[in-house]
């Protein structure tokens, strides 16, 4: 009798163990694959869920509900307030003596280390829409983006390299400024490996003609 009792219980226990088992099991992997429109359990949620304001998005804190604020005014970037000595100008708007300049900045040497650099830095901030070859075709444009023209039109062939830089600190219609992204210095180095582009791909009478020539 006692025996029965104790194997009774014996079963009661497994089974109870197995049903424990299975309902752990089916709890862990049971809700892979659904959709929730909540968010997880978040046992501990520290600061992991906060209010925000996304990009566009209003914000019922402000009278105007603006959420992307615009700067306070007289506000100014730091840096933004420029020299306008001609060593400054020479070096961030290429001009010398109020002229495009193939001079570089002082400072500055044409050596393989400047042009690797430029050609670096030509790969990273420029390929996107210019594209390697400089044609003006690149994985930004075959989606869709406005083409530039290509360097090697002459006009863009007819370039001071102060030219250039002026671009990359002002951009021009369609492309942005790039001030922000690239230092002064690699802007020089850029537009030097653009020149290098547009010599590698001429003929002799491109060269004579972006001289001035006839
Ligand atoms: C987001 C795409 C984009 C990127 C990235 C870009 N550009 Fe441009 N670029 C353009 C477009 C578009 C134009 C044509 C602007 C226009 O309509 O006159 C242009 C024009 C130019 C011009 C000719 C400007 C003129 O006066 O006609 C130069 C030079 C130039 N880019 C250099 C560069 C260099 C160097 C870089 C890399 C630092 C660069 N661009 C990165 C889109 C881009």
């Amino acid at each position: 009798m006692k025996a029965e009792l104790q194997s009774a219980q014996g079963r009661v226990l497994t089974h109870g163990l197995r049903l424990v088992a299975g309902l752990t099991v089916a709890l862990g992997i049971g809700c892979r694959g659904q959709k929730f429109d909540q968010p997880p359990i978040h046992l501990n949620p520290n600061m992991d869920q906060q209010w925000r304001v996304d990009m566009q998005e209003p914000n019922p804190h402000y009278t105007d509900e603006r959420g992307m604020r615009m700067p306070p005014a007289g506000t100014v970037v730091a840096g933004s307030l420029e020299a306008t000595d001609a060593a400054h100008t020479h070096l961030h708007e290429g001009l010398l003596d109020g002229r495009y300049t193939d001079t570089l900045p002082a400072g500055m040497t044409l050596d393989a280390t400047f042009m690797a650099r430029g050609k670096e830095r030509f790969g990273i901030y420029c390929t996107p829409c210019h594209n390697e070859t400089g044609r003006g075709d690149g994985v930004v444009v075959q989606r869709g983006y406005a083409p530039p023209q290509s360097f090697m039109e002459p006009r863009l062939r007819a370039f001071p390299l102060g030219r250039i830089v002026n671009v990359l600190k002002h951009g021009k219609a369609n492309m942005p400024s790039y001030a922000d992204q690239v230092p002064v210095q690699d802007r020089w180095a850029i537009a030097s490996y653009v020149r290098v582009l547009q010599v590698a791909q001429s003929t002799p009478q491109d060269l004579f003609a972006a001289a001035g020539g006839k």
